[in-house]
């Protein structure tokens, strides 16, 4: 009998878990891999676990994750009905006045992390992705992303999904304060409101084509 989407992620997950290919390994507590819905069509991918995603284990529950989380629930999304994953699944930092900072993944670290987002996406077929920063843009729409000139731009051209856009990342929106802030986070109220319901269109001409 053919394995479930459920069980496959399982075990791509236990893989990823013991993964030493690269020197984060040697610095993480733990290995952050994506969660929620494996059989979700909307997929958000952000950069890489912060401090306390290395503590827990899982993916955007630090203040950056907390404000996810808000800005989802507004547009009644809830982690349930998504997958939410990282480009690197294990806490990149460097050591500055003896505390650990976050710090953008490598090109080598992306490198080596990047089969792991690879079957994640490569099982799950979402029909939208969501690029919560930089990082993902650069992976998985192209090179050289302007999130300034092209956040909120649907991608019809990617390998990964029919549909991908890139949003801010939401420890951008923390730095930003007064009007700004509210801008920023509205901004990306309207891009999650546009993914769903993109993502809501998609199911509608998938089942209408089955029939
Ligand atoms: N937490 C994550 O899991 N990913 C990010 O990109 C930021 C915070």
């Amino acid at each position: 009998m053919e394995k479930s989407i459920k069980q496959q992620m399982q075990e791509v997950k236990e893989k990823a878990l013991v993964c030493t290919d690269c020197r984060l390994s040697e610095t993480r507590t733990q290995v952050v891999f994506g969660e929620g819905n494996p059989q979700a069509r909307l997929v958000l991918v952000g950069e890489g676990p912060g401090e306390q995603e290395d503590k827990s284990g899982r993916p955007f529950v630090g203040r950056a994750g907390r404000l996810l989380e808000e800005v989802l629930e507004e547009v009644q999304l809830q982690r349930k009905d998504l997958w939410i994953s990282n480009v690197i699944k294990c806490r990149a930092c460097i050591i500055e006045e003896g505390r650990a900072r976050n710090r953008p993944p490598r090109v080598d670290e992306v490198k080596a992390c990047r089969k792991w987002l690879d079957a994640e996406l490569n099982l799950i077929k979402p029909s939208v992705i969501v690029c919560v920063g930089a990082p993902a843009a650069n992976l998985l729409i192209h090179k050289n992303f302007k999130m300034t000139e092209e956040r909120g731009q649907w991608f019809t051209d990617s390998l990964y999904a029919p549909s991908v856009m890139a949003v801010l990342h939401t420890a951008y929106i923390l730095r930003q304060h007064g009007e700004e802030y509210k801008q920023m986070r509205q901004l990306l109220i309207d891009d999650l409101i546009e993914a769903k319901e993109r993502t809501e269109e998609t199911q509608e001409r998938q089942q209408l084509t089955l029939f």
